[in-house]
C-alpha cells in the first residue's frame, strides 16, 4: 500500500483541528462511544467489536473512528459531515486520505491522545491492525507501549531546554511541552520528522525539528532534559531481518544504546537529566550490571538504571519477528527467528535485558554515582514523580557523608508497611520485610537491628541516636550497629521509603 506523508498546510490543519474538536474526537469521546468492551478489544488489536459499534452510529466521532482508527472506507458525504470545515477534499489535500470509488480511505492514522490533563491528536502511519499487512521499513510509529513507558517514567519538573532524540511522530515532545521552555526534536527519518511537524502544527506547539543520527544534530549543544525512546531493538545485520528504521538504528548488537549512554553527558547542563529506554545484551558468564556498568565507565554521569524485563534469545526473536506484522509458521518469520538466534550466538549472548535508564550530569566535580537495580514487579502507571524523588535522594546521598545521614531525623513514608513471617509455633519471626506501597514497590529484608530502627523512624530520632539505643538494648557492638543502620538508611532513602 502507498504510504502518505501528511502535508504541512497550516490553513487546512486549523480546519482539521476545529473539526476534530467539534466532533469530540477525544480520548473521552472515543471511549464513550465505543464503550469498555470494544475499547478493550481494540487495545488487544481486535477491531471487530469497535467496527460493530461505530458502524451502528451516525455520530461524527463514529465516522472518524471508522475512517482513522479502523481504516475502513467511508462515504464522501459522511466524511464531509464529520469534518465540516475541512471536508473530504481537504483531508485528501492534507494527504490523510485517498479517494476510492464513492468513498475515501485513510492513509494516515489520526487519533486522540491524553495525559496529565492535556489533550492532543497524533498522526502516524496506519498500524497493521488497520492495513492488515506487515509494516514497511520506513514506517512511522504511532503511540506504543514503549512510548507510554518512557513518558510515564519521565521526570516532569519544569526545566528550560529539552531534547527528544528519535522523536518519531513526536509523542515525547508533546509531553515535554507541559513542563519545558523549548524543545528540539530529532530523527534520522525525514518521514518521521514530517509527521512530527504536522503533529506540532495540529496541536499548536512549536518544536525545532532536526534531521540526523542520534546526537549529531545537536553537536555542541546542552539541554536540561533529554528523552529518547531510541531505536534500541537489537537486530541481526545479516540481511534476513529488514532494517525497520522505526525501531532499529542500524548498529550491531546493543551499540546504539551503549553509544547514547557514553555520549549523552556532554549534551547535559550541570544537573541536567537524560532518560531513555534500552536493551542490553548479557554474554554468557557475565551479568547485566557488568554490561551496563562498562558503558558508564568514564561517562561522567550519575546513573540509575532499572532493569524491567529479561528475555532469552528465543523470546527476543519471537517478540521482534512478530512486531513488524509477521506471523509464526510463515517462511519470513522462521528466517528472521533463525537469524536472531545466529546473531546472539555469534556474541555468545545468553539473555537480553530491557530497562529504563536515568542519567544526570553532576553539579560540581564529585564522583558520579551508579545504581543498577533489577526491579521487574508492577509499578504505578505514573512513575515520573517517584523517579524525581529517587534521583534527588540519590543525589543528596552522593553529596553527603555517613555522618550527615546519621544526623538527619528520617521518617518512614506512609506507604511503607512491615511484614513478619513466622514459622507456625515459633516465638520469633524468621523473615521481616519492609514493603513499599508505591514507586518501585521495593521489598527490603530487615534484620533485628534495621527493623528496630524502622519502627522508630518518625522524624524525631536520628539514626545515630536510634543506633546507640538499639545497640544498648540488644547488647550489640555500637559501631557495628551504626554501620548497619546507615547502610539501611541509604538503601531505603534512595527509593523514598525514608524521607
Ligand atoms: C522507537 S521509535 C520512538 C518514537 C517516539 N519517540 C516514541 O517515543 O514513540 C524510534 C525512532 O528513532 C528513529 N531513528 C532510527 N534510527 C535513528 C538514528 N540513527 N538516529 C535518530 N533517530 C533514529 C526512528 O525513525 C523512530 O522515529
Amino acid at each position: 500500500m502507498t504510504l502518505r506523508t501528511p502535508r504541512l498546510d497550516e490553513t487546512l490543519i486549523a480546519r482539521l483541528r476545529a473539526d476534530l474538536r467539534a466532533a469530540d474526537f477525544t480520548v473521552t469521546g472515543v471511549t464513550e462511544l465505543l464503550g469498555p468492551l470494544a475499547s478493550g478489544a481494540l487495545l488487544r488489536e481486535q477491531p471487530l467489536p469497535a467496527r460493530r459499534v461505530a458502524g451502528a452510529s451516525t455520530a461524527p466521532v463514529a465516522t472518524l473512528i471508522r475512517l482513522f482508527t479502523l481504516g475502513d472506507p467511508v462515504d464522501v458525504a459522511e466524511v464531509d459531515r464529520a469534518l465540516p470545515t475541512l471536508r473530504a477534499r481537504g483531508a485528501v489535500a492534507l494527504g490523510l486520505v485517498d479517494e476510492e470509488g464513492d468513498g475515501v480511505v485513510a492513509r494516515v492514522d489520526v487519533r486522540p491522545y491524553a495525559a496529565d490533563e492535556r489533550h492532543w491528536w497524533v498522526a502516524s502511519d496506519l498500524a497493521e491492525v488497520a492495513t492488515g499487512s506487515p509494516v514497511r521499513n520506513d514506517h512511522v510509529l504511532g503511540i506504543g507501549g514503549a512510548s507510554t513507558t518512557l513518558a510515564a517514567w519521565t521526570i516532569r519538573r519544569p526545566v528550560g531546554g529539552a531534547l527528544d532524540v528519535g522523536t518519531g511522530c513526536g509523542v515525547q515532545a508533546l509531553h515535554l511541552g507541559a513542563h519545558t521552555d523549548s524543545i528540539v526534536a530529532t530523527d534520522l527519518s525525514e518521514r518521521a520528522l514530517a509527521f512530527a511537524r504536522f503533529n506540532a502544527a495540529l496541536n499548536e506547539v512549536d518544536w525545532d525539528t532536526r534531521a540526523g543520527s542520534m546526537l549529531d544534530p545537536v553537536a555542541g549543544q546542552r539541554f536540561d532534559l533529554i528523552v529518547s525512546n531510541p531505536p534500541f531493538v537489537i537486530t541481526p545485520r545479516s540481511g534476513e531481518v529488514p532494517l525497520f528504521e522505526y525501531r532499529d538504528g542500524g548498529a550491531s548488537g546493543d551499540a546504539i544504546v551503549a553509544d547514547l549512554v557514553r555520549s549523552v553527558g556532554e549534551h547535559l547542563e550541570p544537573g541536567g537529566v537524560a532518560q531513555f529506554l534500552g536493551n542490553w545484551e548479557v554474554p554468557r558468564g557475565s551479568t547485566w550490571t557488568e554490561r551496563v556498568g562498562s558503558w558508564l565507565e568514564g561517562a561522567g554521569v550519575d546513573a540509575w538504571v532499572v532493569q524491567r524485563e529479561v528475555q532469552d534469545p528465543a523470546e527476543y526473536a519471537e517478540t521482534w519477528s512478530r512486531d513488524g506484522g509477521h506471523h509464526p509458521g510463515t517462511a519470513d518469520f522462521d528466517a528472521m527467528y533463525a537469524a536472531w538466534l545466529d546473531d546472539f550466538a555469534s556474541r555468545d549472548v545468553e539473555s537480553i535485558g530491557f530497562g529504563v535508564i536515568t542519567l544526570q550530569r553532576p553539579v560540581g566535580d564529585r564522583e558520579p554515582f551508579v545504581d543498577l537495580m533489577d526491579e521487574r514487579g508492577p509499578v504505578p502507571p505514573a512513575m515520573g514523580e517517584s523517579v524525581r524523588v529517587g534521583l534527588e535522594a540519590r543525589t543528596w546521598l552522593a553529596e553527603h557523608s555517613d555522618d550527615d545521614v546519621l544526623d538527619r531525623a528520617w521518617t518512614a513514608t506512609p506507604d511503607v508497611t512491615e511484614e513478619r513471617h513466622t514459622r507456625p509455633g515459633a516465638p520469633d519471626p524468621s523473615v521481616i520485610v519492609a514493603r513499599q506501597g508505591g514507586g518501585l514497590g521495593r521489598i527490603i529484608t530487615l534484620t533485628t537491628v534495621t527493623a528496630a530502627y524502622l519502627s522508630v523512624a518518625d522524624g524525631e530520632l536520628t539514626p545515630r541516636q536510634a543506633a546507640s539505643a538499639i545497640a544498648g538494648i540488644l547488647e550489640g557492638d555500637a559501631d557495628e550497629t551504626e554501620r548497619e543502620v546507615v547502610a539501611f538508611v541509604r538503601d531505603a532513602a534512595k527509593d523514598g521509603l525514608l524521607v
